[in-house]
């Protein structure tokens, strides 16, 4: 293992088990709905091929790029868009899938940005959650797994772009971001 990670936080099977979880849940929710489902780039993407893959409910993809970090592990606050939907959400059951909720701060522009364009329903299923770290008062609806204040890698989460393409999620030790 590479020797900035601390230690390996979540296997490919724990994802692999979760996944089918919420995807599971999803299916319940919208059974006989067509929810349009976005990915929140880069973080979520491996999340997300995974979710929609193990759904059996018929799902319109779109892809959102938002910058919040730059390469610290501090968030700035200020959740830029870089590339917005090329669909319509007005009048959509919109399934908003996250890669972690830190400070909530994406989150609460992401809900803002669309349920002002119309959205119907906003679902949101985060893979982690980091609930110690919460700015803003907000919560997904289907969080996959919970963190402390910790700094997580892999499985689409990176540390300065890197990482992200570990099939596991690992812990990036301490002394490499606070220094
Ligand atoms: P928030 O706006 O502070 O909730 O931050 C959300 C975004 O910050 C996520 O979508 C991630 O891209 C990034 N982020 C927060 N914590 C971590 C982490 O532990 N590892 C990698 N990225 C993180
Ligand atoms: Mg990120």
């Amino acid at each position: 293992m590479d020797n900035r990670l601390q230690c390996v936080f979540l296997s490919e099977d724990d994802i692999k088990a979760k996944v089918k979880e919420a995807a599971a849940w999803l299916d319940c929710r919208f059974e006989g709905k067509n929810p349009i489902a976005v990915s929140v780039l880069k973080g979520s993407v491996m999340f997300f091929c995974d979710l929609v893959r193990a759904m059996k409910t018929p799902v319109q993809l779109d892809f959102m790029t938002i910058s919040s970090y730059g390469s610290s592990t501090q968030s700035s606050g200020m959740p830029k868009i870089v590339m917005d939907l090329t669909a319509s959400v007005e009048g959509r059951d919109v399934i908003l899938v996250e890669d972690i909720v830190d400070s909530g701060n994406t989150l609460y522009k992401m809900r803002e940005l669309l349920i002002g364009r119309g959205a119907k329903s906003f679902t949101v299923v985060t893979l982690l959650d980091k609930p110690s770290r919460r700015k803003v008062d907000i919560k997904a609806d289907f969080s996959c797994f919970e963190v402390g204040d910790e700094f997580i890698v892999g499985y689409g989460l990176d540390y300065a772009q890197q990482y992200r393409n570990l099939p596991y999620i690992a812990i990036l030790k301490r002394e490499v971001y606070e220094k």
